[in-house]
Order: C-alpha cells, then structure tokens, then sequence
C-alpha cells in the first residue's frame, strides 16, 4: 500500500479522528512538491480514489454535513452514482483553487448533479457561479456508428421544473442554460469566470469534443479539474474516443480513474 495511506490507518476509531482525516487530505492535495509528476497530483489522486473504492474515507465523507445535505437535496433526480458525487465533494473540498473561478457541467438532465454542486460550492462558500447546460428535451443527434445511446434518450427532463426547484432551494449561484452546448457555451465562456471544475456527462463522442475542445482553453490556469463520467462507462465509446483524442493532442496524464476520469488542464 501507498505510504500515504499509513495516515488514514486506525479509521475504527473513526469519528474521533475525523480531524486527522481532514488534515490529511487538506496536507495532500496542498503539499505538491513530491506529487506532482507528469502534470498531475498523483498522490491527491490514489487518496481520493482508493479511498473511496476500498471504503477508507467514504464514511468520513458520508458524515460530512455539507456532503449530507447536498446529497438529500437530489434524492431520486440524479443519475451521477453515489460514489462520484463523493469524489465531486472531495475535490470542491480539498482541491479547488483558492482563487475565484466557475463550474460548468455539460450534461445535466433533471439537474441533480449540478444542484449537488451548486449546494457543496454554496456551503463551502466557492464564491463562483455553477452553469449547467443541456437541452433539457433529450441528447441531440448521436452517431448510430459510434455512440451507444439515441436521441429517444433523456427526452424526459424538463427546463422550467429545474428552474423551479433552483428557485425554490435558493441556490442563486446555479444558472441553467438551455439549448444544445454547440449554441451555448462560447457565448456563455466570454463573459464567465476561468473554469476551476469541469464536468462532463453528455454520453456521445460529438457531444464530449465539443465540450472539451471548447472549455480547455477556459480552464483555470492553476490546473481546473476535468472529470469524465463516461468514458469508464460500457456505454462510452463514443466520449471514450474523445477523451483518448484529447489526451493525445495535449500529453495529459490522468489524475485519477476511479469512480470517473479527473485530468489536471493546464498541468500543475
Ligand atoms: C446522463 S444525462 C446527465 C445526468 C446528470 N449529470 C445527473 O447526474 O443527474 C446526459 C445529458 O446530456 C445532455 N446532452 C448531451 N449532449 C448534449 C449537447 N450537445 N447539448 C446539450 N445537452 C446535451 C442530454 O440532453 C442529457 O440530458
């Protein structure tokens, strides 16, 4: 095992050594100096993600407040599994940069992910704005060579009930924007802020290039995260081949592959 993890040993003991978890994580994704290799957080990466498959901080996570009542919020409308929410927290938690930036989630269906994030960023006090954009009536065209899914698919979401509930929660930092991500998001990244955490989870190779290509170079300059929910998918060959093109093009080394994606843009 890692020898990071002899800091996370004793977790029996937990909740009482809640605080030393904290510490820890805090410790490693500031103290880069020795982690960094190839453009990415290395150790960051194996705390969060072997933490969470082999059950090491997922209770720590799962006692969070914050963590509790985002995750209450969304009961029933998110499809992003349980497991990358608390990835999501993790990295909005310990590993944003301080300085001030914006989220954009390309793909949100009912909005249960993007309203989990708007209320993590909210409590956390991440000052920035969180977009989230989709069509709201269902994917639009997919390659029927490549991609697995159809334009039947996620026809069932609806733009004004989101809005409702964003309104009825108060979540004033999370702003919906309809319409296909081809129409919308370089208007929307001329007037954002640099991007400190991109998510994608729009299911199709079409939809995930155009996404990538176009918010790369809005990323934050102190290493935005890229999290990919589909790639790991046996539905994501399509975004799976996207993702391949884009780490080809820019030498980009993966931070973590479990419970999804996460690259660092631009490296640390
Ligand atoms: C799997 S759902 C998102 C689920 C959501 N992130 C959650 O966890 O609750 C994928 C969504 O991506 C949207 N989508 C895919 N390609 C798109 C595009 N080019 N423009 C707008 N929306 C798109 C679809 O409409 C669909 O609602």
């Amino acid at each position: 095992m890692h020898p990071c993890f002899a800091r996370f040993q004793n977790l029996a003991e937990f909740p009482h050594r809640a605080h030393a978890v904290d510490q820890a994580l805090i410790d490693f994704h500031q103290n880069k100096t020795s982690s960094v290799i190839k453009g990415r957080n290395v150790i960051a990466g194996y705390v969060r993600g072997w933490g969470l498959q082999f059950n090491i901080i997922r209770s720590f996570v799962q006692q969070d407040p914050i963590y509790i009542e985002s995750l209450k919020l969304v009961e029933g409308i998110h499809l992003t599994h349980e497991v990358s929410l608390m990835n999501i927290f993790l990295i909005m938690k310990y590993g944003l940069p301080a300085s001030c930036g914006d989220i954009i989630e390309f793909g949100s269906y009912r909005g249960g992910s993007a309203i989990f994030i708007a209320n993590v960023a909210k409590k956390l006090g991440i000052t920035g704005t969180v977009y989230a954009l989709d069509t709201f009536t269902g994917l639009p065209a997919a390659d029927p060579t490549l991609d697995f899914l159809t334009s039947n698919d996620f026809k069932n979401a609806s733009f004004e009930s989101l809005s409702e509930r964003i309104s009825k929660l108060g979540l004033t930092n999370l702003i919906p924007i309809k319409g296909p991500f081809q129409e919308t998001t370089s208007n929307l990244l001329k007037y954002s802020q640099k991007i400190l955490l991109s998510y994608l989870d729009c299911k199709t190779y079409e939809s995930t290039h155009y996404a990538l290509s176009t918010v790369l170079p809005h990323m934050h300059a102190q290493g935005g995260y890229l999290l990919l929910h589909d790639p790991i998918h046996s539905n994501g060959l399509g975004p799976l081949q996207a993702m391949e093109e884009m780490i080809e093009a820019h030498q980009l080394y993966a931070e973590q592959a479990y419970p999804h994606m996460v690259y660092r843009y631009p490296k640390l």
